[in-house]
């Protein structure tokens, strides 16, 4: 049985990918994992290819047990695993709650990292890991702290395995967008100090970064920067003080960017827009 696992498919860009990816791949089954049932659903209900709903808490301890069970009762061939489940919080490292920064570091990078190792197993040559990192894999975001020092993770350790899978012709790219119009905006405002970044400036919409992603896997290529910006912030991380990429970061994350009819950005996000209605 030759599937896809995706994590984070309720919303955003993970239910970009799988919408793109039942258009693209001829699969048996597509697996569709996150907490909320409901919206997996709703991302099948819009899928040709058959689905399986996965609802799991991946932020709890061992959550991807479940994962590995049904891996190891139904020895599927993956042919593409896409890791989007994540979420960040805006706000001073002591004002976010224990709580969330504890689920930040276990969906972002624990949970990744188990389902990661567990499917290699069931991969052959021609299949591929999508893990989603983000530009600020490249530098680290003073109120932004503990969700970019997560995407360093995503991104190192994705290079890393890039590499030990070469061999095996398994391959992994890291995907690296700046602001993506989702409920993650909203989820990371959703905290005492959520107005600590404002400026969502060159936000760019999920399926945008979705094609560019699936493009740059089927090239072979360890790492996907959407659009101009990552390619900027991965430039300036290596030839400009850190002091000074700091100052630059904390004079912009405060400076709010009003809605216009040429540049929605704030009801870009909050539509939720996806391909159709443009
Ligand atoms: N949007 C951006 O600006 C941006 C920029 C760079 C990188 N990224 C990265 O891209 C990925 C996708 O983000 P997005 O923009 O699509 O955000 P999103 O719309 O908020 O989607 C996040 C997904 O992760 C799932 N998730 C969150 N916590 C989970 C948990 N405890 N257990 C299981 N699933 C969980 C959510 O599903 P449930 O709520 O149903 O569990 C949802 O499907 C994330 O890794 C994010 O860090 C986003």
């Amino acid at each position: 049985m030759k599937i896809a696992i995706i994590t984070g498919a309720s919303s955003g860009i993970g239910r970009e990918f799988a919408l793109a990816i039942d258009k693209k791949y001829s699969l048996d089954c597509i697996w569709l994992i996150s907490r909320r049932a409901e919206k997996l659903k709703e991302t099948a209900a819009l899928m040709q290819t058959k689905t399986e709903i996965i609802p799991v808490d991946l932020a709890q301890d061992n959550s991807y047990e479940n994962i590995q069970n049904k891996l190891e009762n139904e020895k599927p061939h993956i042919q593409l695993l896409v890791n989007a489940a994540g979420f960040g919080k805006f706000g001073g490292t002591v004002t976010i709650s224990d709580e969330d920064a504890e689920n930040m570091i276990n969906v972002n990078i624990r949970a990744l990292t188990m389902i990661t190792k567990h499917c290699i197993p069931y991969m052959a040559t021609g299949g591929h890991i999508i893990n989603m990192a983000s530009a600020s894999a490249f530098v680290s975001l003073p109120h932004f702290g503990i969700y970019s020092a997560t995407k360093s993770y995503v991104l190192q350790f994705s290079l890393a395995l890039a590499n030990e899978l070469r061999n095996s012709c398994v391959g992994v790219t890291a995907v690296c967008p700046y602001w993506v119009a989702s409920e993650f905006i909203p989820t990371a405002q959703d905290t005492p100090d959520g107005d600590d970044i404002n400026n969502f400036m060159f936000i760019t919409y999920p399926f945008t970064a979705v094609d560019k992603a699936l493009c740059d896997s089927e090239k072979g290529k360890m790492l996907s920067l959407i659009g101009m910006i990552p390619k900027i912030i991965k430039c300036l991380s290596k030839i400009m003080p850190i002091h000074c990429q700091h100052l630059i970061w904390n004079c912009m994350r405060k400076i709010t960017v009003q809605d216009s009819p040429q540049y929605p950005v704030q009801s870009l996000w909050q539509a939720q827009p996806d391909r159709s209605d443009l």
